[in-house]
């Protein structure tokens, strides 16, 4: 049967879910409950625990989320960080935003991570300030334990951006608990998207946390008093309440996105696509789906033909960071060598959301195996 299949959907709620929010949000804007209140408090509380931090301050996004954890630990003007090479751009230009000095580490092809020997030259040859690692893809790095432990030794603060890792597990916890200070983001395409903008920062360190919440609301010290110069970074209320209808349901979209990672586990290493995995430690979330297509021509006909089939795809990402035109002024090194580049010329991403159906599967699956039986390709 020919079905055309959307990368991602963000449509398919659950029964009774738009009911809910009507009813909700009808309440707050009759009451004019606006900014904080109730539903963000409850959200930051939920996220405590389901995220076992001591604590969760939402944010306006989680390119925010990323400015306020390195403000709060002090990383300002002229300061080294170092970045992936392979992540969102939000990473690298948060250092920029802060007027910090972004250094670049090489990827790991295993798992999309840092370069664990390249991250560990530059600790001690570039004198970071701090460093940010992103989890990629749903999962971390292999070496997540080494890499704090690298940091803590060295006394560079090291921000986790948890924008993709949601809901992921590493030694079976939550990712984000242990690190020193973590974010998020509630993006809509992320694994709890919101209805907009928003992103959170989980840290256990109270004061740390005090001075996260203050920078995102103008530096605030009392309502026109000023302890910092901030802005204004909050999480709208009614954002909150439709993140915590969806916070609600999390574990059925989570299980969701896992029976569509088994599928595609099962189904595509037999049509000659090799699948990225996450390391041996993590539950992933199933945020998305990493296929490795090595050779150009072969991901051209991949490409062509889910086109053809009205199959999404992506790339995530096409670039590294430190070949982007906008990195050119503020790039202050790179550490390792081009794996990066070659992760990124590889990366084919199928579709996986929430609530994907059986047949949606099927379907991608066939049209895979045909392309690659048709040719030579995956040989
Ligand atoms: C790895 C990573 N970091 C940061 C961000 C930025 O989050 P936001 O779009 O909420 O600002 C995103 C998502 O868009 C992301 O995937």
């Amino acid at each position: 049967m020919k079905i055309n299949v959307p990368f991602i959907d963000l449509k398919r709620f659950e029964p009774g879910f738009h009911a809910a929010l009507m009813e909700k949000f009808h309440a707050m804007t009759i009451n004019a409950q606006f900014i904080g209140g109730a539903e963000v408090a409850a959200l930051e509380s939920r996220l405590q625990s389901d995220l076992q931090v001591a604590h969760a301050v939402s944010c306006a996004n989680g390119t925010d989320a990323l400015q306020l954890a390195l403000r709060a630990v002090g990383v300002g003007e002229g300061d080294v960080v170092l970045v992936p090479n392979v992540t969102f751009w939000a990473t690298f230009e948060a250092v920029v935003n802060v007027g910090a000095k972004p250094v670049t580490i090489d990827a790991d092809i295993t798992d999309g991570g840092v370069d664990f020997a390249a991250f560990e030259l530059a600790i001690r040859e570039a004198s970071p300030k701090a460093a940010i690692i992103a989890h990629l893809y749903g999962w971390g790095s292999a070496r997540l334990q080494d890499l704090r432990d690298l940091c803590k030794k060295h006394a560079v603060c090291l921000i986790e951006d948890g924008a993709q890792s949601y809901g992921a597990e590493f030694a079976g916890e939550p990712i984000c608990k242990g690190a020193f200070i973590s974010t998020t983001s509630f993006y809509p395409a992320k694994v709890l998207g919101g209805a907009g903008d928003g992103g959170a920062v989980f840290t256990d360190d109270a004061a740390l946390a005090d001075k996260v919440r203050r920078l995102g609301n103008h530096g605030r010290t009392a309502h026109y008093g000023y302890g910092d110069v901030g802005w204004n970074s909050r999480l709208d209320s009614l954002q909150a309440a439709f993140l915590n209808l969806s916070i609600g349901h999390i574990e059925e979209r989570l299980a969701s996105r896992r029976k569509a990672v088994a599928f595609y586990r099962d189904a595509l290493p037999s049509t000659g696509i090799e699948l990225m995995s996450a390391p041996a430690a993590y539950t992933e979330n199933g945020y998305c789906n990493v296929c490795l297509v090595p050779d150009a021509d072969t991901k051209l006909a991949l490409e062509s033909a889910l086109k053809a089939a009205e199959i999404g795809f992506a790339n995530i990402y096409p670039g590294v960071m430190s070949s982007q035109p906008g990195a050119a002024a503020y790039i202050k090194g790179h550490f390792g060598g081009q794996v990066g580049e070659r992760l990124c010329a590889s990366v084919l991403n199928l579709p996986l959301f929430p609530y994907m159906t059986d047949e949606e599967l099927q379907r991608v699956a066939s049209v895979v195996r045909a392309t690659l039986a048709g040719g030579d390709h995956g040989k």
